[in-house]
């Protein structure tokens, strides 16, 4: 039995990740933008949703200009007016269904759902919690359908599970039982479903051969790469550190040119756990600091353990304690071959344990295959995967580029360029002299090896999206209010940044491995209408296309960006739910925003993913109902499984709100964003 002083006050998986993602705050000097926003677009605002924004926009005496003739813009469609509600919105003219929940059977044999009556075994061939990233393959016996795989990030246990106790000031997820831990670990993973388009709708295929459910506990992985089999990687269960039992906290990922799907595994930190306690009788927390032994520096600089979810407690690998080297198998990018259900996908140390965001990949000009990911942390850096060989027509000896080759971080220069400063043992600051003792331990602790090469710390690195025609690579920062005044720099120019923003990256000649970038700023998000904000959009950008908190991005198949924002519970600082957006790149257009779509209260928006004809767009809501609801006008309070602040997509009595990834197509057919 577990005992709620023993656990730590977070009402949502949200508040933990800002918790824990916390540094030690210096002197500010006041007032702080925050101060500055809170004044001008305080709670009381941000409860009338989108009317807040032209609010404050008139105000400031400020009104934005209306949108520049669309003649200049890569996208014509109707922009949608943003705001924040029940329901999804798409732009006039679009049809967005919902076209996978979760719960919704992956396979033929499996029963409707029912939330009251859920269990491990059901959730295990049911669609997963919180889908995330999305990516599609072509299916050779089938020309006409695809093969979808779909990341499940986390859980929201206030909304998935009836009975939790969830006041604001109490609500630690105390009565979660070894049952609901396991459905817990059944609902993470990935999805791997075929899909088929009838009457012009994409849905599920649940007799597929396909169709295979991965998760934190039913999958055995392999090991490879310079850090398989290292001592750090071996445990009671696994003496070889070459055989790991699932993955969890997959957040964006990747398609490889050659048919496999790369999950990335984000912050498998919260997932690890210590009995031991710290603080006063009566105050006693879970210990987060000051354990590991020897590992005491990387566990520090990865924040194992931080105590998010209580599987600790009934499965000793997640706890530190008894296990201390399990957190040391995860945090790797892994491949999973959709095509053969029996295959066992692979975690590939070659390309560093962090917080990986995404894993997006690019085949180089000479052959290699480019691999980018962002830390999703404040102060993390950008990293950069080269295969040592090159792509052949062999695609099972292309399984085996993402083992081999080197692995680089980013160090951003204020002229303009970016520099890749290799993770190379014994090069550079990282020989035996510093304590340096093989490539596994460069790897295994990428983000100490990048901070002695002297990476540039980040505003929390999301996707990290190259593009094949420009050879730009597009990087979102979705926010760092950490950041002080001399912490700025170039590349994070703005103290205090509460909204984030995107830098492009352009490899010369197209030569992904060069040593040697440019970049420039494309957009500081946040209100243009408040000066303090310091904003940096085309000003044909309107008061409904201006975003916070970029996260996730896709280059459609014209070649345009688009940009998806999580701003969690601080939504209230837009007045504006999260969305998808169109950015323009290019021109006398670029710098504008454009709103396309967006989601429920207490979502947000992912995986934004297109089909190859354009004529589709899928997108992942995830954790609807949750985030920031408290400011939700006329609800106003924490979500829990009987009174969530929407039922989305059901409105049914009884039923929670469930994550789903939603199609868009064009009413009048044709392709997304004109
Ligand atoms: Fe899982 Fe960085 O978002
Ligand atoms: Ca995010
Ligand atoms: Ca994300």
């Amino acid at each position: 039995m577990l005992h709620k002083e023993n656990l730590q006050l977070f009402s949502n998986k949200a508040e933990a990740f800002e918790a824990s993602d916390d540094t030690p705050a210096h002197d500010v000097e006041a007032p702080t933008i925050g101060d500055v926003i809170q004044q001008r677009f305080g709670r009381r605002d941000a409860l009338k949703g989108a009317l807040a924004v032209t609010t404050v926009a008139l105000l400031m005496g400020k009104a934005l200009p209306a949108r520049a003739g669309k003649g200049a813009s890569a996208f014509d469609f109707d922009e949608l007016d943003a705001g924040n509600d029940v329901t999804h919105h798409v732009a006039d003219g679009y049809e967005a269904y919902v076209m996978l929940r979760w719960g919704d059977a992956v396979f033929s044999d499996v029963p409707a759902f029912n939330p009251a009556s859920q269990s491990a075994d059901k959730q295990h061939r049911q669609f997963g919690y919180n889908n995330d990233y999305i990516g599609i393959f072509n299916i050779a016996e089938r020309p006409d359908n695809l093969l979808m795989c779909i990341n499940h990030e986390f859980c929201s246990p206030e909304v998935m599970f009836p009975g939790l106790t969830a006041s604001p000031e109490d609500n630690d997820f105390a009565e979660i039982t070894s049952d609901l831990a396991d459905i817990e670990m059944a609902a993470h993973g990935v999805s791997i479903i075929e899909l088929e388009k009838r009457d012009g709708k994409w849905i599920p295929l649940v007799t597929s051969p396909f169709n295979r459910r991965i998760s934190a506990v039913n999958t055995e992985m392999m090991v490879d790469g310079p850090a398989a089999g290292h001592p750090r990687l071996q445990t009671t269960a696994d003496p070889s550190g070459r055989r790991i039992t699932g993955t969890f906290n997959n957040c964006a990922g990747g398609v490889t040119p050659w048919g496999t799907y790369l999950t990335a595994e984000e912050n498998f930190h919260g997932y690890f756990w210590t009995d031991e306690m710290e603080g006063k009788d009566g105050k006693k927390k879970r210990r987060k600091t000051g354990l590991g032994g020897e590992q005491a520096a990387s566990y520090k600089r990865y924040a194992v353990p931080s105590n998010w979810y209580n599987w600790g407690a009934y499965h000793r690998r997640f706890n530190v304690d008894k296990e201390p080297n399990e957190p040391n198998r995860f945090g790797w990018i892994t491949e999973i071959d959709p095509f053969d259900t029996s295959s066992t996908p692979v975690k590939h140390t070659a390309l560093g344990r962090f917080s990986h965001e995404g894993c997006e990949c690019i085949v180089n000009n000479d052959g290699r295959v480019v691999v980018y990911s962002g830390d999703d942390k404040r102060f993390e850096y950008v990293y950069r995967f080269v295969s040592a060989g090159k792509i052949s027509d062999d695609n099972k000896a292309n399984r085996t580029l993402l083992s081999d080759g080197v692995l680089a971080v980013a160090r951003f220069n204020p002229n303009g360029t970016v520099d890749w400063l290799p993770l190379v043992y014994g090069e550079g600051p990282l020989t035996p002299e510093n304590g340096w003792e093989s490539q596994a331990q460069v790897l295994i602790d990428a983000r100490l090896a990048a901070e002695a090469l002297g990476a540039t710390p980040m505003d929390r690195p999301e996707d990290v999206q190259p593009d094949a025609k420009s050879g730009k690579i597009y990087v979102m920062l979705t926010n760092n209010h950490k950041r002080k005044k001399d912490q700025t720099d170039a590349a994070n120019p703005r103290a205090e940044n509460h909204f984030g923003h995107i830098i492009e990256m352009m490899a010369p000649g197209r030569n992904h491995a060069a040593d040697q970038f440019t970049w420039q700023l494309l957009i500081k998000c946040g209100d243009p209408s408040i000066a303090e904000v310091g904003s940096l959009w085309n000003p044909a950008t309107s008061t409904n296309g201006w975003f916070g908190s970029p996260d996730n991005c896709a280059v459609d198949p014209q070649g345009r960006l688009w940009v998806t924002t999580d701003q969690g519970k601080k939504w209230n600082k837009t007045g504006k739910s999260d969305g998808f957006y169109a950015v323009d790149t290019e021109g006398d257009a670029r710098g504008t925003s454009t709103l396309f779509f967006r989601v429920p209260i207490g979502a947000e928006m992912c995986g934004p993913c297109f089909t190859p004809d354009t004529e589709t767009v899928f997108l992942a809501v995830q954790h609807p109902g949750t985030d920031g609801t408290e400011e939700f006008a006329g609800f106003e309070r924490k979500s829990t499984f009987e009174d969530p602040a929407t039922r989305w997509p059901d409105f049914k009595d009884g039923m929670p709100p469930r994550p789903s990834v939603v199609a868009v197509r064009k009413k009048s057919g044709g392709r997304i964003g004109g």
